[in-house]
């Protein structure tokens, strides 16, 4: 059976590879292979096709978002999200629908983790909500795809 449906980019940056080992009272207890099971369910659920893509090094991070060749893309640049404006050229560069997530509740944490430096070419952001916020941050980015 051949999968068909919108392409999504599901793209985890700095230190999302260490889910697990993180706290777990922000983060949860999922290993990021267990996130990105759930989250491709979700979006299989949705009629929308996943590909992951995670790094540690910023400018990986960059270049992939200048190679996208899909429909939609919801990213958890991790703290890049805070002060990269690298990451926020290259996702306008982009010109695709985006939605912003994050595991925690960033917006009742650390002043530095209150800014995001992409949520303003972001069509959504879905934070503290754990894994489940992929799955709303999912159907906001269907909401967002061109029809
Ligand atoms: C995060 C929040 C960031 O502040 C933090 O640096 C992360 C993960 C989240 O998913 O809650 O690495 O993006």
């Amino acid at each position: 059976m051949s999968v068909t449906g919108p392409r999504i980019e599901v793209m985890h940056g700095v230190n999302l590879d260490q889910l697990g080992r993180r706290d777990p009272a922000h983060y949860g207890g999922l290993g990021l292979a267990e996130l990105e099971m759930e989250i491709a369910t979700a979006a299989a659920d949705l009629g929308l096709v996943t590909s992951f893509f995670q790094t540690n090094h910023e400018g990986a991070f960059v270049e992939h978002l200048h190679d996208l060749t899909v429909d939609g893309v919801l990213l958890n640049p991790g703290a890049w999200t805070h002060y990269s404006y690298a990451i926020r050229d290259a996702l306008e560069l982009t010109g695709l629908p985006a939605v912003e997530v994050h595991l925690s509740a960033v917006s009742e944490r650390e002043a530095f983790r209150q800014v995001s430096v992409i949520a303003e070419l972001c069509c959504g952001t879905v934070s503290g909500k754990g894994p489940d916020g992929y799955r709303e941050a999912l159907s906001l980015l269907k909401e967002a795809l061109p029809a």
